[in-house]
């Protein structure tokens, strides 16, 4: 199968030009699965809730959804991309899933960054979706952190983590090879670049996009300044080989009934 990812900037607020620049690089090519960064339609540094709740749209049909579903199917892409979504009175940071036939799924953010928090409900449960290409384990940028999310989605099926960012700290694109190579699953990472500044706040995102195969191997990268939309062929078959070595299988291998205590640990419910 195609996978890639594209790699952009995205301007605060100015949903529809993201979306509009999104397409028309998207429109360079197709039958492929593309991943698109997080919140890449809204920007990323909200000043505060009623800001975001302006800015966010009901994945279902909201304006960028609507958008997506039509690069989809002209160019017959599933594609992966991080929005703003308002359900009800609640808001979350969420990936959606669009396929070139028009099915949607979508994912909430489980594990919010700093101020994220302070606008942003958190998501509560996992996501694999069967594309019919491959099975795409969806987490959201500071879901990196935490291996039980890979994991959990590698329990699940899932061949690829599929993982709009918006990151800013310096270890998200290391750390995922560990997240391929524990779980042996391929992993597209897709990230902004540039510097968005709004009053005294400002953050640079560090690019370097890209894609490792499941035993970590970098398969495309991208760099930290230019806008970059790649696509390789992947051999998706090489991710339901859990054999690491002769005698170990890293899912067999686990040892369920030590690990407990992690779930019992305290934390956010
Ligand atoms: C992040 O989760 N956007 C760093």
């Amino acid at each position: 199968m195609k996978l890639g990812f594209l790699q952009m900037r995205c301007r605060f607020g100015e949903v529809k030009a993201n979306v509009k620049k999104a397409s028309t690089l998207l429109s360079k090519v197709s039958d492929a699965t593309i991943v698109l960064p997080e919140l890449f339609n809204t920007g990323y540094l909200f000043k505060n809730r009623a800001e975001l709740g302006k800015l966010a749209e009901r994945v279902k049909d909201g304006y960028t959804t609507t958008e997506m579903k039509k690069i989809a199917k002209k160019k017959n892409l599933h594609l992966v991309f991080g929005m703003a979504e308002k359900s009800g009175r609640n808001l979350y940071n969420t990936a959606v899933y669009i396929s070139p036939k028009g099915k949607v799924e979508a994912y909430q953010k489980i594990h919010l960054f700093d101020r994220e928090k302070l606008f942003f409900d958190a998501g509560k449960s996992f996501k694999v979706v069967n594309s019919g290409e491959g099975k795409l384990g969806m987490m959201i940028c500071f879901d990196w952190i935490f291996p039980e999310v890979s994991r959990i989605l590698t329990l699940k099926g899932a061949q690829i983590l599929v993982h709009p960012a918006n990151l800013v700290l310096p270890w998200g694109q290391e750390a995922m090879k560990t997240r391929s190579i524990e779980n042996g699953v391929f992993s597209v990472t897709a990230n902004r670049i540039g510097t968005e500044k709004r009053g005294t706040m400002s953050l640079t995102f560090t690019g370097g996009s890209q894609i490792l195969g499941p035993r970590g191997d970098l398969i495309v990268s991208a760099g930290d300044r230019s806008e970059s939309l790649k696509v390789k062929n992947i051999e998706l078959s090489e991710a339901d080989d859990k054999n690491i070595t002769s005698g170990n299988h890293l899912l067999k291998d686990r040892r369920a009934p030590l690990y407990t205590s992690i779930a019992k640990s305290s934390g956010r419910k």
